[in-house]
Order: C-alpha cells, then structure tokens, then sequence
C-alpha cells in the first residue's frame, strides 16, 4: 500500500445483541438500504482513503453488501472493537492516517470526517477523538479529559461510575489514529471489564500516556447517533423521513397527510407533485410536475411523466408519458413504457410492455412482452400467452386494433392495425390488418329445451317422492 494512503475502518463485525433480531446490526435497512451502505457512501468518497470494513458476524451477507472498492478482514470470534482493530491491523500498518468508525452510525457525514482528520493533522495528535455532547448521554463512552483540554481516557457507561456517568461530553467512536501509534499499544490492551471485551477505548488512555489525544466536538449530536436497538433505528428513519418530506414541501410538492408518505433519499419529486397518503416512492424514481401518486401507491426506480396519475397499485422499473392513468390495482413490471394518455388499471399486470398513446388495458388482464398501438383498446381478461414453459415470445398489436374479451393471444403472434379479435378467441396465427380474427365455435341455440327440461326433472323429482 502507498504510504500516501489512509484507511477507514469501519467495524462491522457485531451481532448487534440488542437489536434482538436475526439480521445482522449493519444490515438492517435505512431509508430502504442497509445502515452500513449509507456510511460507506460517504467514506468511499474521500479518494486518497481506502475503506476496509471489519465483518464476522453474518461475514457473507455482509460482505454481500459491500461495494468492490472496499475491502473486508474477519474477526471471528467478536471480541470487543478493540480486538476488532487489532485483527484488521495489517490493512493500515504504513497508512498515512487511519479512521476508525462504527458501523452502526450510518448518519456521519464525509464533511464531519474531513474535519476530524483536519484537527487531527493540525493538532499532530496520536490521536483524536470525535466527541458529541447529546440530550442523552445514555449508553455512550464518557470522554475524561486533562485540564489542557487534551482527552485522557475513556469509560465505558457499563464501566462508570455515577460520578463518570454525569460527564456529558460523549465518545461518538469515530477516531483518526497515527497508524503507528496505535499499533505500539492495540496488543496490549487488556478485557478486565464489565463485559469482558477488549475495549478499542483503552487505546486511548494507552495513547494519552504516550502523547497527546485530541478531541474534536461536533455540534450535530443527531449525525453522529449510534443504533442499539430497533426502536433507535425507526426513531432515526422517522427524523429522516420528517427531513425528506420536508424537503420535498419546501420545493412546492403537496402532500396533504406527511406522515403516510414514505421516501427514500434517492428519489426525486418536481414542483407542482401531488403525494398522497400511502405513497411509497423508492429507488431512481422520478414523478414530474403535476403527477398524482396515491392514495396507496408503491413507485420504484420508475419515471412518472407530468399530470399521470397512479393510485392503490405498484409500478416498477417503468417509464410513464404524460396524462397516463395507472390504477386502482394494476401492477406494472420492469420494462413497461407507457405512452401519453395510455390507461392501465383494475386488475392488469404488465411486464415488457410497450402501450402507445391514448392504449387501454383497463379490466383483468395480463400483457407481457408486448407492444400495444396507439389507440387498441384491450379487452377484459386478454391474456399474452408470452411463455411456453422454455421461452418467452412477443405479441405485435398494431395501432386501433380491438381484441375482445377474454382473448388468448398465442405468442409470437401479431394482431394488425386496426383488426378485431373476436372475444373469447385463441390466437395463434396472425391477424392481418383491419380483418375479423375468430376461434369460437359457433353458437347453436334450441329453442323451449330448458323450459322442457326444468319440466322433466320435477316430474322425475315428483315421481320418487311418492315411490319413497
Ligand atoms: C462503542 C464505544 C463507546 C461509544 C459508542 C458509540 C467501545 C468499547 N465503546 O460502544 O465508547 O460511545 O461505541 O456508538 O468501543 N464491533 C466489531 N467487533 C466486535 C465488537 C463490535 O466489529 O468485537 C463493531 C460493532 O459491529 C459495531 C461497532 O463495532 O458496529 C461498535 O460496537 P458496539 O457494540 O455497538 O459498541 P457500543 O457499545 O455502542
Ligand atoms: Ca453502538
């Protein structure tokens, strides 16, 4: 490694116990993505640091997550972050400089890191110290610092004393270390504790012996919170989520009931939007000027074009014109485009579908692999038959082409402009433009037999009663 590098290391290793769930701590999501995602975006883009994340518990779905640029070491057995760094020594012996963080605060900044290593530089510390000063010091670390203001130890809350725990200045675990330094004192730190771990902590009081450790304090204690528990991370996706609709109002989106709304980070919402209640914008989506989504509506990686309205449906990886109406109930599936004006709704499922301008699908059908013309209309229970158990085929509808209900069309198969699919009908061979298609059987009727059977079957009915 360059000795130009730095390193953070962000310890991932932990069960997280007092999450109480079977998921690993780091992989529980936030604003739909795992907690541990959001810290690497900001450490990965710092580009003279390389970000390498101490993983154990749960390594492989962790590592899963992890972007190719970043690097992971196993620590197995979890015994405390102490030993979590001593582990992962080799990925930052010969770094210019090292961060340590948790990987359970996904809310830090790349700003309040660049701060960090910027006292710590200025300082030419040992060490340095990200500190906070919260409502609630809680469970954190309590920071005791010398009367040169320089940070002498560490207790943990667990370890305190109540004296201790009055401190209010907190440890946020985030550190810059003089890799060299540290390394002279991470094999002897000991675990006579409460919880018998080997505390990265009682590297600082090591350090402090040795030279100075700095602090640094932020003044956003909210960016640098750590997640315990479950109802720590809802607290935390619900400040998010206040923030993001906040945002989103600030811009001229209305969204009349805030609370029901749910965003992630990633989307984006233009002035003049409409969200309504139960409307769940995830991923790349984008919804233009005078979109309506909702009520009840769940929109990933999706473009909805201006004024298309989407209500009580789910519509994904799918690109809407303007003045398209989706809904209620209608599913639309990766690779749907619709076209101005196009209508899909009650009960229709799309998938690879194509639907030009001024389309309908609007009752109980499902078209896949398709394109639909300007202007068919589809009739109710349509269904492309796009797979024969091995491969899937497409169905052409050309422009003005009816297909009546509950029609089969066989693919790979074209209807042609402006032709009629009879309803009921199995489409196998192609339908030439402007022509009737048909595969019904025709109709017979006879006349007065249902009146002559109901006559039957009572005399039948009459006849064994009074034999019985
Ligand atoms: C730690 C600090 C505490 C600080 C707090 C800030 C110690 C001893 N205490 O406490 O001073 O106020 O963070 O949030 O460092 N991990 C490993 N391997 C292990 C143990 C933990 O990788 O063997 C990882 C965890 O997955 C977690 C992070 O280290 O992401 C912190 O561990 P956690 O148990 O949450 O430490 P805290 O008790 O919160
Ligand atoms: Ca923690």
């Amino acid at each position: 490694m360059s000795k130009r590098t730095g390193v953070f290391l962000i310890l991932a290793a932990g069960k997280g116990t007092r999450m109480k769930s079977p998921l690993a701590k780091v992989l529980h999501p936030l604003c739909g993505r795992p907690m541990l995602c959001h810290l690497l975006d900001q450490t990965m883009s710092f580009r003279d640091m390389r970000t390498v994340c101490v993983i154990g518990h749960d390594a492989e779905g962790v590592r899963a997550v992890l972007p190719a640029a970043v690097g992971s070491v196993i620590q197995s057995p979890q015994r405390g972050t102490g030993d979590a760094v001593r582990v992962a020594r080799r990925a930052f012996a010969g770094a210019r400089v090292l961060v340590v963080a948790p990987g359970d605060a996904p809310m830090v900044s790349a700003g309040t890191f660049r701060r960090l290593l910027e006292h710590h530089r200025r300082k030419k510390a040992l060490a340095t110290v990200l500190t906070a000063e919260p409502e609630e010091p809680a469970a954190y670390g309590r920071v005791i610092c010398n009367p040169d203001g320089t940070v002498q130890r560490i207790v943990e809350a667990v370890d305190a004393d109540p004296e201790t725990l009055k401190v209010r200045r907190i440890n946020t675990g985030i550190y810059a270390f003089d890799p060299r330094a540290l390394l002279a004192v991470i094999g002897r730190i000991g675990k006579a504790n409460r919880k018998g771990e080997f505390y990265l902590t009682d590297a600082i009081e090591l350090l402090s012996a040795r030279g100075c450790v700095a602090s640094l304090n932020t003044d956003d204690p909210d960016e640098v919170t750590g997640i315990n528990s479950l109802a720590e991370l809802a607290r935390l996706e619900g400040a998010i989520q206040k923030h993001l609709r906040g945002r989103l109002m600030e811009n001229g989106v209305q969204i009349p009931h805030p609370q029901s709304v749910y965003l992630e980070p990633s989307v984006r919402v233009d002035a003049g939007a409409r969200l309504l209640p139960g409307s769940h914008l995830a991923g790349r989506t984008v919804v233009e000027a005078g979109a309506v989504i909702g009520p009840d509506a769940f929109v990933v990686d999706s473009r909805i074009g201006p004024r298309s309205r989407i209500w009580y449906s789910v519509v994904e990886g799918s690109v809407l014109g303007e003045n398209v109406v989706v809904g209620p109930f209608a599913h639309l599936r990766p690779k749907t485009r619709l076209a101005p004006g196009a209508r899909v709704g009650n009960f229709v499922e799309t998938k690879a579908a194509r639907i030009e301008s001024g389309a309908k699908a609007m009752h109980l059908s499902y078209v896949g692999d398709v394109t639909i013309g300007a202007g068919a209309n589809i009739g109710a229970g349509t269904i492309t038959c796009n797979y024969d158990g091995f491969h899937k085929y497409p169905t052409r509808i050309g422009p003005g082409a009816f297909i009546g209900s509950n029609a089969s069309l066989v693919a790979p198969v074209t209807v042609g402009a402006g032709a009629v699919v009879g309803a009921g009908s199995v489409i196998t061979k192609n339908v030439p433009a402007d022509s009737l298609a048909l595969t019904r059987a025709p109709q017979t009727v006879k006349p007065g037999w249902a009146k002559r059977r109901r006559e039957r079957m009572s005399q039948e009915l009459g006849r064994r009663k009074k034999g019985g």
